[in-house]
């Protein structure tokens, strides 16, 4: 337990430091988030970490987990919470809805709306409700109204709201949480995109939904009437898994033993540095390739041939008895600096591996440094504009995401 009798004044230094550091990183842009920042006492939200913990900006501070450990809530890492905070575009006098509590991020969102404003946070789990009821009640942070619920619905008694931010990982976009915001009103929520979360920033036009900032996030899943889990198909045992989030689901059969035969590489002379994100890339390989997956391997075992760029979750596709991911290697003296390119199993292997390394290759000509694609949200049952490849819509439950690229 974090003793704050006996040190306030290295809280109040590490929240120091933490702030300039996502104020000089470009994270915190406006006076209102970096005020809020400075004003809430992060490590009284997360009593049952270390104080260099609760102030880590990386760090989430997980406050519940399942019977197998998975986390099922937490006090989540700053730097994300305070580029939710700007992506939303919240400010003083907004009503705000919170979906997803822990008590912190109401708090942050509490200084923001100021007295003139008002914020309600919701959670499926009666445990966090009570747990953020308490530590807001301790903080003085009184006018929050904390109450259970199941985010499907979003929160009608408060509604309508300025902003609607979402801090658990969502499939799909229910239709409450567009009809609970006022016209211009933002929804801001980590949203599943054919296997990759982003937070996207939303305003509500006309009909539908337009994204104006997609950044890069990860949240635990959503519980409720909106779980969707993900479905896995394990190869080599349980050493190497496939992931795949929309509808399409390969043939297993065709593709038991893949791996045991040929690897064979295709490589794009597209150079990447070690630190350097390339999440747009990853976000076009999931528009642009139909069977498009996320390959893991167990770190732990033995994944034969398998290198993917990384173990958790590597874009890869299969097409029928062939599968291909994107792969990295060195191609210097530098160790920071590496090559994509792809390495594929399987009958269509060669040409597969093609398909993938023409992409990274018309990514970085076309699209490496800008944006990523457009997003759009209509709902299900409204006229959709399908955008020609690569472009492609999602079909969730409520909603179609649109995904384009200019
Ligand atoms: C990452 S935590 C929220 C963190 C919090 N906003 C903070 O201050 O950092 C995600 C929360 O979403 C909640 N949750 C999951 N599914 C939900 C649902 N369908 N409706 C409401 N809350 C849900 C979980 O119980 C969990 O407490």
């Amino acid at each position: 337990m974090t003793d704050l009798a006996a040190d306030p004044p290295r809280a109040e230094e590490l929240r120091r430091q933490l702030v300039d550091g996502l104020v000089d990183e470009g994270t915190i842009v406006s006076k209102g988030v970096e005020t809020a920042l400075r004003a809430v006492p992060r490590h009284l939200f997360a009593p049952e970490a270390a104080l260099e913990e609760a102030y880590d900006a990386r760090n989430a501070v997980v406050t519940k987990r399942d019977e197998h450990g998975v986390a099922l809530s937490s006090v989540s890492a700053a730097h994300i919470q305070a580029m939710m905070l700007e992506q939303s575009g919240l400010a003083e006098g907004m009503r705000a809805l919170e979906i997803g509590s822990g008590g912190y991020n109401a708090a942050l969102m509490a200084e923001v709306t100021g007295a003139s404003g008002h914020v309600t946070s919701v959670d499926i789990d009666a445990d966090v409700v009570a747990r953020a009821r308490g530590l807001l009640a301790r903080t003085g942070y009184t006018a929050v109204r904390v109450e259970q619920a199941d985010a499907e619905n979003g929160y009608a008694p408060s509604a309508p709201y300025d902003a609607v931010i979402v801090t658990v990982g969502a499939w799909d976009l229910p239709p409450a949480w567009t009809e609970q915001l006022t016209a211009g009103g933002t929804l801001t929520v980590p949203l599943r995109l054919n296997g990759l979360t982003r937070s996207v920033a939303f305003e509500r036009v006309d009909g539908h939904l337009a994204a104006r900032s997609v950044k890069v996030c990860g949240f635990v899943p959503m519980q409720g009437a909106g779980a969707h889990p993900e479905r896995l198909l394990q190869l080599r045992g349980t050493h190497v898994a496939l992931r795949f989030d929309e509808h399409w689901f390969p043939d297993a059969d065709r593709l038991q033993g893949v791996l045991d035969g040929e690897r064979v590489e295709a490589w794009t002379g597209v150079r990447i540095g070690s630190a350097v994100p390339f999440d747009t890339l990853q976000l076009w390989l999931a528009t642009a390739l139909d069977g498009f997956g996320l390959l893991s391997v167990d770190p732990e075992g033995d994944p034969g041939p398998v290198a993917p760029l990384n173990t958790k979750a590597c874009p890869a596709v299969v097409d029928e008895a062939s599968l291909a991911y994107l792969a990295v290697r060195r191609v210097s003296d530098d160790p920071a600096e590496f090559e994509f390119g792809a390495h594929a199993f399987g009958p269509q292997g060669r040409e597969l591996a093609h398909r993938v390394a023409d992409l990274v290759r018309r990514w970085d000509r076309e699209y490496r440094g800008g944006p990523g694609p457009r997003i759009t949200a209509f709902p299900a049952d409204a006229a959709v504009p399908v955008p020609p490849p690569p472009g492609r819509v999602l079909a969730k439950r409520h909603a179609r995401i649109v995904l384009t690229w200019p």
